[in-house]
């Protein structure tokens, strides 16, 4: 932050020394700023739990790079694969305005960078200010290759909410204690779900609570009375997390790089995808508290019930506790697994700071029901069919359980105009309406497999209810639109009535978001206006989801305009 106090007094000073004014900008007003970088894919040997995997990683670094930027600025992310599986990056929540070309997910907008190649990813940053990241978008790899992206306001410009002492980002993962990529091949093959991790990290550490893990828990200093902000990233592949901190309240400020109505909590829920800053001011007992997460569990299916730790340590601590005496840290109180009222109860507080721009017309009203369900095998002995009762377990969207292609991706057989890779007919509902949240017949529980996606002309505006379903089980699944981020007008428990519910809806100051869960069991509706063209990939950000086919694709056309159509292709981008 040194640099950046700096800049802001140097700013005052030009104002009256109209001199300096023209050396300041061109110091440090030349618009924007462009931060080149180069992203090594590569195995690395990385101990956790007392054992040492090779772990793919970012510059052999676990969790990856922090990239630091402001709005307005530019990346050029030059990708290099030195793994042995293909890869490619995206940058979570970053809208991509005309540009899914660097957008990342395999198969979607772009064929994966294979073992020995490179891709530069190349995207400039516009009206977006807060905590995002970045990850792998193939396969499992995401599992270890994922880093913070923080997007600082323009230069001069402040936050809405009095300046830090402090910036901290939390990413908040999950380890298995063996190969990622062997856990998800394995589960392919068999149909059943893929093993549960063996622990939740706190920036790659898991913490005290593990085996072999005590000497790496991490720790962040404080001074006694300083305000910090925790930038709190659900990196986590499969898991919504609760998080908190002993004895310090937590003053909500931004979720998904939106800022919000600022409001105080003990505890956050977090979902994989999801971003939370926080305001945390060092007004306790100097001493050492803990930080911790785990499970928010609401499916009826095994889950990681570990707990990770760090350390929030005062730097005025008493001496004895430096010389490595101290009592054990303060715990927090965090609710119970299955604790949805917990849950609600913060995601429903969260409001944007002001009025916003809702689209109140609607042109698209879709509804879309989300869950699980089961693929049934002519031969239920079978060794691929180790799922519930001799099935396969799949997930869907509308019945329509969401098949990658293989021979192109979506957006280049789109931009080329190569037909057979994918179909325009998503529907729009479900093909048949029924007690989503019910007892629901056995008829309903097999998806039908296909590559459709959804066409929304450019600027129409679109409403989507994503409506859980009691398949298999209910489950909060936190569904990620790619490309844009919308309001969260309303959402509620059992099945959505169009008649009733609409009216609850808040079109004064909804959250703005990139990821926002089903509560289990209920419904969520959001809205935004279709003003970015190319191929979005919507999915559901549980990895196991996501590889069952929980997913589908909007198409958004081309407008008119002059900005309003995709920009050419960047000549190095992978072919299949
Ligand atoms: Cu964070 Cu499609 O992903």
């Amino acid at each position: 932050m040194e640099t950046r106090n700096l800049a802001v007094k140097q700013v005052s000073y030009c104002l009256f020394l109209s001199i300096f004014v023209i050396f300041s900008f061109q110091a440090h007003f030349s618009e924007a700023e462009t931060h080149y970088h180069e992203f090594v894919i590569q195995a690395k040997p990385v101990k956790r739990l007392c054992r040492t995997h090779n772990t793919i990683t970012v510059n052999g670094l676990f969790p990856g790079p922090t990239l630091e930027v402001r709005d307005g600025d530019s990346l050029v992310i030059k990708a290099v694969n030195n793994a042995r599986y293909n890869v490619t990056l995206h940058w979570h929540g970053i809208r991509q305005l005309r540009n899914p070309w660097a957008d990342g997910p395999d198969r979607v907008t772009q064929c994966p960078i294979q073992p020995g190649r490179s891709y530069t990813y190349r995207f400039t940053i516009e009206n977006q200010e807060g905590t995002l990241w970045w990850h792998a978008h193939s396969k499992w790899l995401r599992a270890t290759v994922y880093g913070a992206l923080i997007i600082h306001p323009k230069l001069g410009s402040p936050y809405p909410f009095p300046m830090p002492r402090s910036e901290i980002p939390i990413l908040l993962g999950e380890w298995w204690d063996r190969n990622p990529m062997d856990v998800l091949r394995l589960a392919d093959f068999t149909g059943a779900a893929p093993n549960i991790s063996d622990a939740y990290t706190i920036n790659g550490q898991p913490g005290d609570l593990y085996r072999c893990s005590k000497q790496e828990t991490v720790r962040f200093p404080v001074g006694s009375g300083e305000t910090i902000l925790l930038r709190v990233i659900n990196s986590a592949l499969n898991q919504e997390l609760f998080f908190g901190v002993a004895n310090h309240r937590l003053t909500v400020v931004a979720v998904d790089a939106a800022y919000t109505k600022p409001f105080t909590t003990s505890v956050i829920m977090i979902a994989p995808g999801q971003t939370t800053d926080v305001l945390l001011t060092a007004d306790q007992t100097p001493g050492h508290y803990y930080m911790a997460a785990r499970a928010y569990n609401t499916a009826n299916a095994p889950f990681d019930n570990t707990t990770t730790t760090a350390i929030l340590e005062y730097k005025t601590a008493p001496c004895n506790a430096k010389k490595g005496k101290q009592s054990t840290p303060i715990f927090p109180r965090l609710p119970g697994f299955n604790d949805t009222n917990s849950a609600i109860a913060f995601t429903s507080s969260l409001r944007s700071p002001s009025r916003v721009k809702v689209p109140l017309q609607i042109d698209e009203n879709l509804f879309f029901t989300v869950g699980l369900g089961l693929i049934n095998c002519t031969n239920p002995n079978s060794p691929r069919c180790q799922g519930p009762n001799g099935t396969r377990f799949a997930a869907s969207i509308n019945n329509v359980s969401f098949v990658l292609p293989t021979r192109n991706s979506l957006m280049q057989a789109y931009y080329q105009g190569q037909p057979g890779v994918f179909t325009t007919d998503f529907p729009p509902v479900p093909p048949v309406k029924f007690d989503y949240t019910g007892n629901v017949s056995r008829g309903l529980w097999q998806p039908v497999k296909a590559t459709k996606l959804y066409k929304l002309k450019f600027g129409a505006k679109v409403q989507i209810v994503l409506q859980d379903t009691s398949i298999v089980s209910v489950e909060d699944h936190p569904m990620h639109l790619h490309g844009y981020h919308f309001a969260v007008i309303g959402s509620g428990f059992g099945n959505f009535n169009p008649r009733t519910d609409p009216a609850k809806f808040n079109l004064i100051d909804p959250p703005y978001r990139n990821t926002i869960g089903t509560p289990p069991g209920g419904w969520v509706a959001i809205r935004f206006e279709a003003d970015n063209p190319g191929i979005w990939f919507m999915h559901c950000h549980l990895d196991s989801h996501l590889n069952w086919g929980l997913a589908t694709a909007f198409l958004v056309e081309n407008g008119a305009g002059k900005l309003q159509s995709v920009q050419p292709p960047p000549l190095d981008l992978p072919r299949c």
